[in-house]
């Protein structure tokens, strides 16, 4: 089995390598990757040398490089995880969202109607719902919960979530879709809340939180994400979506709270800054069809999700810190340094 997993150096794609490399020694696995702001060479160095590993240099925009790949491979599985992932992103530049998010999607799935395929997987988002009142806890995004987006990136991950049916529909092409939750966990890009507030804890920096730090997030550790992927892959129905999540809805103010604790920094680091335009207030995923079906179950709880993922913040220092020493210092100027 060959598989080419898209976005790999990045947070949940390389995650997801070493879960596949680990669980089927036997397998060929190919990391295609442009290697932007957010992808990480080293994330990825403890597989480089595993002979059944490969990684390319490319975008998934580029249909030659694409193309060639799959002749040189003949790829049986396509995981694409390849995005930009970053809401506060695409709020500030919508272009690069719309051409790797959409386009890109739209190389791979011609790539594999060209070539032939086993499985198109698209790794899509919960935020393609849109948002749910705080309100109505009784309420739980299901597959049949309409796409109603909210931001620049949302609306391009849904384009190519419904993209992705439509070749399935049109073309026969044979793919599944999965919409998980916020994911946390080792290799997290320390731009998105949880490994931002850990780093700038442990450099004793404000925690810039949004607003009142009331919106909901439904927490999965990466982990569980990757093994849903991988039941979806060879046990899931062609044409399906699949939703992802394990039931851990959390205000924000309660994780920041949560991670002061444990890194025993004080709350008064905590402060309240200008909110996002257009802050999706909760997100909560149904996952009975993934559970009921292929048997998928979340196996960390967050209390230990949490603790290994801070414990791993502390133990690999140097991956974040070469990482918030370069060019995030510019974005993260831009970004928070007049925001109040
Ligand atoms: P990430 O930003 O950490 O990683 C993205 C990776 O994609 C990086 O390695 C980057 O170099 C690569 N990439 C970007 N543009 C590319 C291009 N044009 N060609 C090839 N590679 C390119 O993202 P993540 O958090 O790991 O998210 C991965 C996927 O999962 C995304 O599709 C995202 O929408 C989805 N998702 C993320 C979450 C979450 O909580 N992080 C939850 C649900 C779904
Ligand atoms: O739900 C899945 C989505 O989760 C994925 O599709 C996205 O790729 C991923 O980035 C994530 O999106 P969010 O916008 O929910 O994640 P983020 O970590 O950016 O923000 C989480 C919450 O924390 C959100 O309500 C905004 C808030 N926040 C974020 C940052 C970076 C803050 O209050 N302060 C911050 O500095």
């Amino acid at each position: 089995m060959t598989i080419i997993v898209t976005g790999g150096a990045g947070f949940i794609g390389s995650n997801f390598i070493f879960h596949m490399l680990k669980t089927y020694p036997e397998y060929r696995i190919i990391c295609l990757d442009a290697l932007t702001y957010a992808g990480n060479l080293s994330t990825l160095k403890d597989v480089m040398d595993n002979p059944n590993f490969r990684f390319v240099k490319a975008s998934i925009t580029d249909r030659e490089a694409v193309y060639g790949l799959f002749e040189e491979e003949h790829p049986d599985v396509v995981v694409n995880f390849a995005a930009e992932s970053h809401v506060d992103r695409s709020i500030e530049n919508p272009s690069v969202f719309l051409e790797t998010n959409i386009l890109g999607t739209q190389v791979m799935m011609d790539a594999c109607r060209k070539y032939g395929i086993k499985r198109y997987h698209q790794v899509s988002t919960d935020e393609v719902y849109g948002d749910l009142p705080l309100d109505r806890p009784d309420l739980f995004f299901t597959e049949e919960t309409p796409i109603h987006t909210s931001s620049p990136y949302s609306a391009s991950k849904a384009s190519a979530d419904l993209l992705v049916q439509a070749y399935h529909r049109t073309f026969g092409l044979p793919v599944t879709v999965s919409r998980c939750s916020n994911n946390y966990g080792p290799y997290h890009f320390p731009e998105k809340l949880i490994p931002l507030m850990i780093a700038n804890a442990l450099n004793d920096k404000p925690l810039p939180v949004y607003g009142k730090g009331e919106n909901v997030r439904d927490w999965l550790y990466v982990e569980d994400h990757c093994k849903a992927i991988d039941l979806i892959i060879h046990k899931g129905t062609v044409g399906e979506v699949y939703n992802i999540g394990g039931h851990n809805e959390m205000k924000n103010i309660d994780i920041v709270r949560l991670i002061c604790k444990e890194l025993g920094k004080p709350e008064s680091l905590i402060t309240y800054v200008a909110d996002r335009k257009g802050h999706d207030m909760r997100y909560a995923i149904d996952p009975t069809k993934i559970h009921n079906e292929l048997g998928w179950l979340p196996e960390t709880k967050f209390a230990d999700g949490i603790k290994k993922t801070i414990k791993w913040y502390l133990d690999n220092r140097q991956w974040w810190e070469e990482i918030i020493s370069g060019e995030y210092q510019s974005y993260y100027e831009k970004m928070y340094g007049n925001r109040s």
